[in-house]
Formats: C-alpha cells, sequence, structure tokens
C-alpha cells in the first residue's frame, strides 16, 4: 500500500531533500536513465534526478511517432535552457509495428508498454550500462490500474511484475506518493518554468490513446492536426485538461456538394483537481463554432465535431 502525500501535507523542500537522497542512495555511483516526455511528472522527475546525480543520469525522449506536434524539438529546447542535455531517440517503427492491427484499448496499452520497457529502455539500458529507470509514475497511474480500469503504460510493481526480470533493470519512482496538484508544487519548487509545471496532462501512450481502433501514422496524423488546433482555443480556459479524439465510425458528410463518407473528432475539455473525476468544462458556443470551424478547416477528412457531456465516472478522461 503506497502512503499518499497529499498537497496540504506537502512540503516541498523536504520531499525534494528525501528523494535526492533515496535516488542517491539507490544509484550509488552507478548510471541511471529518465525518459523525458515533456509532460509535468517527468519534467519533474528529470530535474530531481539531475539534481540527484548530475552527469550520472542520461536523460532520453523517445520519439514513438505518437507524440504531438513539434513536440521534441520543444522538449529538447527548453531542457537545454534548464541545462540538461536529452538525447532523442528515433523509435517510431517500433511502436507503429507494435501497434499494427491493434484495436482493443487494453491491448494498444499492453503494445506500448512492451515496446516502450522491453525493446526501448532495454536496449538504451544494455547501451548505456545503467540499472536503473527512474520515471515519473503518480499515484493516479497506480489506482486506476489496480482497480482494473486501465492498465497504465507505467505500473508494474502493484500488478506483480518485477521489472528486473521482466525487463532487466531496477525501476525508481519518487513521484509515487503524490497525485498531479502535488507534482505541480514539486515542479515548481525545482525551478521548472510555468509553462510546464502548469502544463496539462498528458498520457504515456501518447496520442494512441486518442484513436479509437487501429493505430495508423495517418490516423496518428489527423489527431495530431486537430490537436494542435484544440490546445491553441482551450488554452485560455484554466480547464485541467482537453483533448481531441479520433473516432472509428465514418458517417455521411458533404463537400463540394458531394458525399463524403468522413471521420469525426470529438472535443472534450475537463474539469478536475486530480484526474479522479472530472466534470466537462462549460465552454460558450462561440468556442464550440470555432472549434468546429478550424477542426474541419484544416484537419483533412473530418465531417464531424462533437463535445463530450459525461463526467468521469463513468466516462475517463482519455478514451482508450
Ligand atoms: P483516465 O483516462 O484514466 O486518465 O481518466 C487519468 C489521467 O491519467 C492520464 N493517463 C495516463 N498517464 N500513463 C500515464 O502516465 C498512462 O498510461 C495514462 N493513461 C491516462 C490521463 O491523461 C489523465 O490525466
Amino acid at each position: 500500500m503506497i502512503k499518499e502525500i497529499t498537497a496540504q501535507e506537502l512540503n516541498s523542500e523536504q520531499f525534494i531533500n528525501d528523494k535526492i537522497e533515496e535516488i542517491q542512495r539507490a544509484v550509488g555511483d552507478g548510471m541511471a536513465i529518465n525518459a523525458l516526455s515533456g509532460g509535468v511528472d517527468s519534467s519533474t522527475v528529470t530535474i530531481l534526478g539531475h539534481r540527484a546525480l548530475g552527469k550520472r543520469l542520461k536523460t532520453v525522449f523517445i520519439e514513438n511517432g505518437l507524440m504531438r506536434e513539434g513536440e521534441s524539438k520543444q522538449v529538447v529546447d527548453l531542457f537545454q535552457k534548464l541545462g540538461v542535455t536529452v538525447e532523442v531517440v528515433d523509435a517510431k517503427k517500433e511502436f507503429f509495428a507494435a501497434l499494427k492491427g491493434v484495436a482493443d484499448p487494453e491491448e494498444k496499452r499492453e503494445a506500448i508498454t512492451q515496446t516502450f520497457y522491453k525493446n526501448v529502455f532495454g536496449r538504451i539500458i544494455k547501451e548505456s550500462g545503467a540499472k536503473y529507470l527512474l520515471q515519473g509514475t503518480i499515484l493516479t497511474d497506480v489506482d486506476e490500474t489496480v482497480a482494473g480500469i486501465k492498465r497504465q503504460h507505467n505500473v508494474f510493481e502493484q500488478l506483480g511484475i518485477d521489472p528486473q526480470e521482466a525487463f532487466g533493470y531496477r525501476i525508481l519512482e519518487p513521484l509515487i506518493q503524490l497525485r498531479k496538484d502535488s507534482v505541480r508544487k514539486i515542479g515548481k519548487a525545482l525551478g521548472l518554468p510555468v509553462e510546464v509545471f502548469e502544463r496539462i496532462p498528458f498520457p504515456g501512450p501518447a496520442l494512441s490513446a486518442r484513436v479509437i481502433g487501429k493505430v495508423t501514422p495517418e490516423r496518428i496524423e489527423t489527431v495530431r492536426k486537430a490537436t494542435v488546433i484544440v490546445e491553441r482555443l482551450l488554452k485560455d480556459t484554466n480547464a485541467f485538461q482537453y483533448m481531441a479524439i479520433l473516432h472509428e465510425d465514418r458517417v455521411t458528410g458533404m463537400r463540394d456538394n458531394k458525399r463524403d463518407f468522413g471521420q469525426q473528432i470529438e472535443v472534450r475539455c475537463w474539469n478536475s483537481i486530480d484526474a479522479r473525476t472530472a466534470t466537462p468544462t462549460k465552454l460558450s458556443f462561440e468556442i464550440f463554432e470555432k472549434l468546429a470551424g478550424e477542426i474541419i478547416r484544416d484537419v483533412p477528412g473530418i465531417v464531424s465535431v462533437t463535445y463530450n457531456i459525461a463526467t468521469k465516472p463513468p466516462s475517463t478522461i482519455e478514451v482508450v
């Protein structure tokens, strides 16, 4: 049982010092690696890890082909400014090969997990001689996995999986007692810029968590284009998280006076504190019109745009 540290209880300075010590004790004079996606959790772990290990922590950005537009460059540039060198590892082919033909949500998650941890990190760990992977799993990830709601891509021990046995390395999870609001506090205390520690959450399986049905490079490109528009138009809402979802079903539409059996984008925009429960944000009709107009104009093949008005539960934040 993991003991939660609530945002009210959290003493950021003490937490940071304790975790730095724990990481140093575990890794000793060896090497560790950590994967940075640019999200709040992995960004926080990156800075914490570098405070603890300095050059003995190698930080990689896995280009899995499922990330948002321009993400790798943005992350590399930002961390360079913070004094952390990030190596980009191109694993696009491996991820698309593992996802090929997979439509079931849990099978998709499993394909991502195996590709990340067994293939890609397995290889990087071997090449670097590191014994530890440092990662930003948080309590909400564990809860939902253990409850059998979603197999979050980064949860092992709580499912009885020993990473050393399964993948050949140990995993350190310094944020596991925290929820998102507390991670933001730690990120802030570690000196991350506000656009990072206040960034909306983004899931480990990345845009593949936002494609219903099969994941192909083309379908990811469609949802990626829609994501750019949704994130730009909703960034001033102060919502917890917002996203575009690509549906599997096609619907009859019309374009240039001809039938167009097109695709559908669903927009979701959530109010939430810690992702355990969430309610849809009350957006103005003006924003809806902008969303629909720009998505239909700029994302090829889309003829329908909808807004999700269900709460979590029974909905979940992502669709996969
Ligand atoms: P759900 O969709 O389960 O999402 O309501 C709750 C929060 O977790 C994020 N999420 C993930 N984060 N690995 C992660 O690190 C995952 O596999 C994963 N799946 C969902 C989601 O974006 C939301 O903030």
